[in-house]
């Protein structure tokens, strides 16, 4: 198993490509700590991971409140000991215009899709430090490397989730590889919240490969951007999107 007794942070997992992130890694061997805001949702993933022999637990919150970061860290160390892999998943869509978005709504896409993988960072990057190994892998977006009319505070905030990777990468290393995946239209939640078969419809006219996306898809690069598989590989923002737009 490729990742046997490693210690995985999920933010973000009780959906879409988090969840996918959390079952495979815990199917590999990882202790997996689950996170996000609904807890039914939680219970249902570590129930999932559970019954398949895996070993997972859960931590509520979120994401704008640094408070749930600190909280996330200790409960992982109290019940596992260390932390090994943090996946920074957790986001937010905002679909206001740059003329519309209120300053509020701009803070807390910032907040939730940005400044909670900085200050997850800062608190793991000690740990792996001192331990000499660690890996952090960030969900940035294709919309990290292109705008599109609407999403001003998304597509800023996903563009700093890339230059925050490359400045973790000069940072935290050499014990901490740290990458981002950069998804192009992935089948779940928020890509549904955006307008259903039409959208889907369009990202997949738009694609080489002519599908959209499904979650697996995102947790298999998360898994080998986590192991040493990829152990050269960092400070990278890499799209995972069918070929969309090239
Ligand atoms: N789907 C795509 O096509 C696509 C493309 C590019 C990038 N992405 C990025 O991929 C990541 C995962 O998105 P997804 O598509 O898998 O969406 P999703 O199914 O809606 O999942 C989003 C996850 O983030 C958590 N979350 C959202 N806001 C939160 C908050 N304020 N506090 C704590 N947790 C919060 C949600 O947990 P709760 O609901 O339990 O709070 C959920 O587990 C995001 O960063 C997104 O921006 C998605």
């Amino acid at each position: 198993m490729k990742l046997q007794d490693k210690v995985a942070i999920v933010t973000g997992a009780t959906s879409g490509m988090g969840r996918a992130t959390a079952v495979l890694f815990a199917k590999e061997g990882a202790k997996v700590v689950v996170t996000g805001r609904n807890e039914k949702r939680a219970q249902e993933v570590v129930d999932q991971i559970k019954a398949a022999g895996g070993e997972a637990m859960y931590v509520l919150g979120d994401a704008a409140n640094l408070a749930f970061c600190e909280e996330i860290v200790a409960k992982t160390v109290e019940a596992y000991g260390t932390v090994d892999v943090l996946v920074n998943n957790a986001g937010m869509l905002s679909m206001s215009t740059l003329q519309d978005v209120s300053i509020e709504e701009w803070k807390n896409v910032f907040d939730v899709n940005v400044t909670a993988a900085l200050r997850l960072a800062q608190l793991v990057a000690p740990i792996m430090k001192a331990k000499g190994k660690g890996v952090i892998v960030n969900i940035a977006s294709v919309a990290s490397f292109a705008a599109h009319h609407g999403f001003a505070a998304y597509i800023s905030s996903k563009h700093a989730m890339a230059g925050l990777s490359k400045s973790m990468a000069w940072e935290l290393g050499p014990e901490v590889r740290v990458n981002a995946i950069a998804p192009g239209c992935i089948h779940t939640a928020m890509v549904d919240s955006i307008g259903g078969v039409d959208v889907l419809q369009f990202m997949v006219d738009g694609c080489p490969m002519k599908r959209v996306g499904q979650p697996e898809d995102i947790a298999t690069v998360a898994l080998f951007l986590a192991t040493d598989d990829s152990s050269f590989i960092d400070g990278q923002v890499i799209k995972v999107d069918g070929g969309f737009e090239v």
